[in-house]
């Protein structure tokens, strides 16, 4: 078992919530892990609770998630590679969440940013929020490409490659457009390519996550 195996076959994006506020002890559980990510990655992540607003004030988008009153917000210094951070740390967040029974969504168009209840000092910015809460139900499964459509020069490749993929398959991507390439370079080298697409750098950092989780990070190097 690698950390999150579980966590990553069994999360799906849930947009209708329980009116339940998280328990006090999972809520607290979650703020000492946000306190961890924050001091290594640099990051600012707040975990903000019942807050509806931020999901209901989006008229475009009224009704598009049900009962979502917490959210964490991903917020960082302006940067280059801002989005691809936010993308990796906040899916750690989304698997402890996993973890601790709750349920999520990333979401970057269906909110409204400006109801957003966060702290965002001078030079930073906030990339997107993950709704974070008791689901309805755990969500479902959906469409993936194939190991095959998603990676090059895999053959021949050692075991750890195709577990990464496999998970890297799994990661949550903005309306599920899979826009990555993972390359094998051998003997240990891999490359991960974001093609032009909607946030598709937030994702890039998420299918990292999900492809180190599971290949092991001793295992390889990113080119
Ligand atoms: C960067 C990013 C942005 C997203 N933005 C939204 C959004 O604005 N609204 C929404 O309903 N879902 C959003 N999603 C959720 C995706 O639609 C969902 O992750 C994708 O369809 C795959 O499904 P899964 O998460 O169940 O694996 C977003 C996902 C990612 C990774």
């Amino acid at each position: 078992m690698y950390e999150f195996e579980k966590e990553i076959a069994e999360r799906h994006s849930v947009r209708s919530y329980l009116k339940k506020p998280i328990e006090p002890q999972t809520a607290a559980e979650m703020r000492a892990y946000i306190e961890e990510i924050n001091s290594e990655s640099g990051l600012s992540i707040q975990l903000i609770e019942n807050d509806p607003e931020t999901f209901t004030k989006n008229l475009l988008h009224y009704g598009w998630i049900k009962n979502a009153e917490n959210y964490f917000a991903l917020i960082g210094k302006t940067a280059p590679d801002l989005e691809e951070a936010a993308g990796y740390w906040g899916e750690k967040c989304v698997l402890k969440a996993q973890a601790l029974g709750l349920n999520t969504c990333w979401i970057a168009g269906t909110y409204s940013k400006k109801h957003v209840k966060a702290e965002i000092k001078d030079g930073e910015e906030l990339v997107c929020v993950i709704s974070v809460g008791y689901g309805e139900n755990a969500g479902k499964e959906r469409k993936s490409k194939t190991e095959k459509e998603v990676t090059e020069n895999a053959g021949g490749a050692p075991e750890w490659f195709s577990r990464g993929v496999k998970a890297a398959l799994l990661a949550p991507t903005a309306i599920n457009q899979q826009k990555f390439t993972l390359s094998f370079l051998a003997p240990d080298k891999v490359r991960l390519t974001a093609q032009k697409g909607p946030f598709s750098l937030i994702d890039k950092g998420i299918v990292k996550l999900h492809f180190e989780l599971a290949a092991g990070r001793d295992n390889f190097r990113w080119e």
